[in-house]
């Protein structure tokens, strides 16, 4: 048994592989907090909020009830049928239960669409700014991720054009991700309509959509990409009850999928993890059941939080940031602060020495651009309180005009 870093040999995909920036911003934070440094976080990727009762509850009797064995690998014909109401019912798709697997969180969803489908020298389209993990899973498959980027200008969203020049005869999966993180982008269903009018003539490449933030939405409509005609046989649409219904630590996702590939996926999870936890199921069919009242709430918290964070953005000389649809961020363009000098004397070479400077020299944690494949920019999230926002927003205000 080695014992020491120099002989101790791991799978070169292993190696490889970056560490989730978002989460090395978040222990960066923690450490400073520990230090006695009040820290204000606008890091996290979570609702500020706790789960909904009904949720609760219905978890709580599933302990009291033994609702506590293994379930089905794919998760319960309970919730694999609530799942296809859902879709019927929010997205206009007809599903049966064998299109859809349940897994540990929607990341676990991803990785299985994404393992099931790529092999050595595909190729998976990755819009950028995009969020952390997928060229993260493309390369772990043996994929090559094809980052394209998209603009401010643009509204970060990816145009049919640079979709068209991005597919080669490797192109195996375009990924999607709207609402989206880390920009709050929200594709309207002509825009979508327009990337499958590309895809029609590309008949090998399938799409992973990632709608964890459907219901996270403010002034925009969710359309879901598998309800374009003639898309739904090439789309895995992957869920999730994370941020909708405040459960990340509950670990649920799911997706719906063209039969064979939900059957890969469940074989990949049936032999790596199995089913997700049977009390976060039973709690997943009460959260799709429930009057959505509890939602609507939150959504509006964030939504007014979105707009006094917008505004205070657009204070600040130098900043540009489209106003985000969805989800609870705000990528703001920080173009015009590369290259200045801070008061020490420093550099600020790219986002992440901005985010660095930031977090050491005025305490507030926000999340570099180059985690997120888009260098001039930076993640704010705002699922953090009024006073907290207030407090970070005087902080990166003051932090911005120190530097020269
Ligand atoms: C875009 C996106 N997809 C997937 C996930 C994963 O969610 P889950 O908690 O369900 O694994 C996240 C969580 O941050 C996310 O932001």
């Amino acid at each position: 048994m080695p014992t020491s870093t120099t002989t101790l040999r791991f799978n070169d995909r292993v190696d490889s592989m970056q560490p989730s920036a978002t989460l090395a911003m978040k222990s960066r934070a923690e450490e400073r907090r520990r230090q006695g440094h009040p820290v204000v976080a606008l890091s996290a990727g979570e609702p500020d909020f706790d789960t909904p009762e009904p949720i609760a509850d219905a978890g709580m009797d599933a302990i009291r009830n033994g609702f506590t064995n293994y379930t089905e690998n794919p998760g319960t014909m309970e919730l694999r049928e609530a799942i296809c109401r859902k879709f019927d019912r929010d997205n206009d798709l007809s599903y049966t239960p064998e299109h859809v697997v349940c897994s540990n969180g929607a990341k676990q969803s991803l990785a299985l669409a994404i393992h099931a489908l790529c092999d050595e020298g595909d190729e998976v389209i990755v819009p950028a700014p995009y969020w952390v993990s997928y060229p993260e899973m493309a390369r772990f498959s043996g994929a090559e991720p094809v980052v394209v980027p998209t603009s401010v200008d643009e509204k970060y969203r990816l145009r049919p054009a640079a979709l068209e020049e991005a597919i080669t005869e490797r192109t195996q999966i375009l990924v999607l991700c709207s609402p989206s993180n880390p920009t709050g982008a929200v594709y309207a269903p002509r825009e979508l309509e327009a990337l499958a009018e590309v895809l029609r003539s590309h008949e090998q490449v399938f799409v992973v959509s990632d709608e964890i933030y459907e219901h996270v939405i403010y002034d925009a409509e969710h359309r879901a990409f598998a309800s374009i005609p003639g898309m739904k046989d090439r789309t895995i649409t992957v869920n999730g009850f994370s941020k909708a219904f405040a459960m990340t630590g509950w670990r649920l996702g799911y997706m719906a999928a063209p039969e064979p590939i939900a059957q890969a996926a469940a074989k990949i999870q049936g032999q790596f993890t199995s089913a997700p936890c049977s009390i976060s199921q039973k709690a997943g069919v009460a959260a799709l059941e429930m009057d959505p009242e509890p939602v609507h709430e939150m959504v509006a918290s964030f939504r007014r939080r979105r707009d006094v964070v917008l505004e205070r953005l657009r204070d600040i000389d130098g900043l540009r940031c489209p106003t985000p649809e969805g989800a609870f961020y705000l990528y703001p363009d920080v173009s015009s602060f590369l290259g200045a000098e801070a008061p020490d004397g420093s550099i600020i070479g790219d986002s992440s020495d901005l985010c660095f400077y930031l977090l050491e020299e005025h305490n507030v944690a926000l999340v570099p651009g180059t985690a997120f494949g888009a260098p001039n920019g930076l993640r704010l999230s705002y699922a953090s309180s009024m006073e907290d926002l207030e407090t970070a927003l005087d902080r990166i205000e003051a932090g911005l005009s120190a530097l020269r």
